[in-house]
């Protein structure tokens, strides 16, 4: 059903976009004016070595996208479009893989795109694909008084990326997803099973005002383009400790384990205490777990055990306590 797209499906393609803009109050098509590209998609597309494909049903256009490359190996998605009737089906998400794995295979290290700020229900969708939200909103000045934000997200290997508010609030229902699977695979990590994503998401929405507040330092970390890994650091320490950060809640999700991701996050959650000037670090973690093991592979001190600190699985379990200073700056920087 999903094949390359040719400039001769134009009309198919201007009616399933018509169609999805008529949802939303005020999108209108201006074909010549301001479109005049779908007429012969295929070779827009191609013109900046990118690629068309459409989904067909009963001999209608039910499904779009394309891709075209940026340069400096940065892709951007375009046109994603899916027909009312076959939206929940899967056929976006099929779509939506089709564009990572072309761009990736053509040496691509990071996807963009821009979606309309009144698309809620693409932002969800591109949220769920682990996109975040990146950089400035653009206005386009056109007919559908447009304004759009920018998404992006790492596509190739382990990649860690310092999360800004939007980001953040951006990335809540990914990070909650993380959280609810850690929670239930049995870490130990303040929440007791059963614990949902959308509690999961509640949480990184209130990590999100505290990165907007500069409260907090929230990383993403990313496998093959799904966001499967995250830490923070809590910057909210008392007026005589101005130095110190406490790294939080590091997190990957249970299907992405040992790729390396905890390690990069936490070379990244170090970095960025050095940019906010905090070279005293200290965490916790239950004894025996994995954490442990990552933090003592990683040079970290251990202060010692507080036993029974907290509840698992019906039972009282020590936490261990760990520290690591960074270079030094000046006293009261
Ligand atoms: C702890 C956790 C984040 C590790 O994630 P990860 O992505 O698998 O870790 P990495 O692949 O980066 O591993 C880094 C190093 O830690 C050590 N390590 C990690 N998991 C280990 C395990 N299960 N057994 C032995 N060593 C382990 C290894 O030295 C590893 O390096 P290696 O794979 O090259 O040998 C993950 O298990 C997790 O999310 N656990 C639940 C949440 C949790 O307890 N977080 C800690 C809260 S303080």
């Amino acid at each position: 059903m999903l094949r390359p797209g040719r400039d001769d499906d134009a009309a198919g393609i201007v009616r399933l976009i018509t169609d999805c803009w008529s949802e939303y109050p005020g999108c209108v098509m201006d074909l010549d004016g301001e479109n005049p590209e779908l007429r012969a998609l295929a070779s827009y597309f191609a013109r900046s070595e990118g690629a068309l494909w459409v989904a067909e049903d009963a001999g209608e256009i039910v499904g779009l996208v394309g891709t075209k490359s940026l340069g400096g190996g940065e892709w951007e998605l375009c046109r994603m479009y899916v027909a009312a009737r076959m939206r929940g089906t899967g056929l976006s998400d099929r779509l939506a893989y089709q564009v990572v794995e072309y761009a990736r295979d053509a040496g691509g290290q990071v996807l963009r795109l821009w979606s309309d700020t009144r698309f809620d229900r693409a932002h969800r969708f591109y949220e769920r694909h682990g996109f975040v939200r990146d950089g400035a909103i653009r206005p386009l000045f056109d007919r559908s008084n447009s304004i759009e934000y920018a998404y992006s997200k790492p596509i190739n290997g382990v990649v860690v990326r310092v999360l800004d508010a939007a980001a953040a609030a951006s990335a809540a229902r990914s990070l909650g997803r993380v959280l609810s699977a850690c929670v239930e695979n049995g870490a130990s990590i303040s929440f007791m099973p059963p614990f949902g994503v959308d509690e999961g998401e509640a949480f990184y929405r209130r990590l999100a005002s505290q990165v907007a507040n500069g409260g907090r330092v929230l990383l993403g970390g990313w496998v093959n383009g799904t966001l499967a890994g995250t830490v923070s650091l809590d910057l909210a320490m008392p007026p005589n400790q101005p130095h110190r950060g406490e790294v939080q809640k590091l997190l990957v999700h249970p299907s992405f384990r040992r790729r390396g991701l905890a390690r990069a996050l936490m070379l990244a959650v170090e970095d960025a205490a050095r940019g906010a000037g905090r070279w005293l670090l200290t965490l916790d973690t239950l004894s025996g777990d994995a954490g442990e093991r990552v933090y003592r592979a990683m040079g970290w001190v251990e202060v010692g055990e507080i036993p029974e600190f907290a509840l698992l699985d019906g039972a009282y379990h020590g936490t261990r306590i760990f520290w690591r200073k960074l270079e030094r700056g000046p006293a009261g920087s």
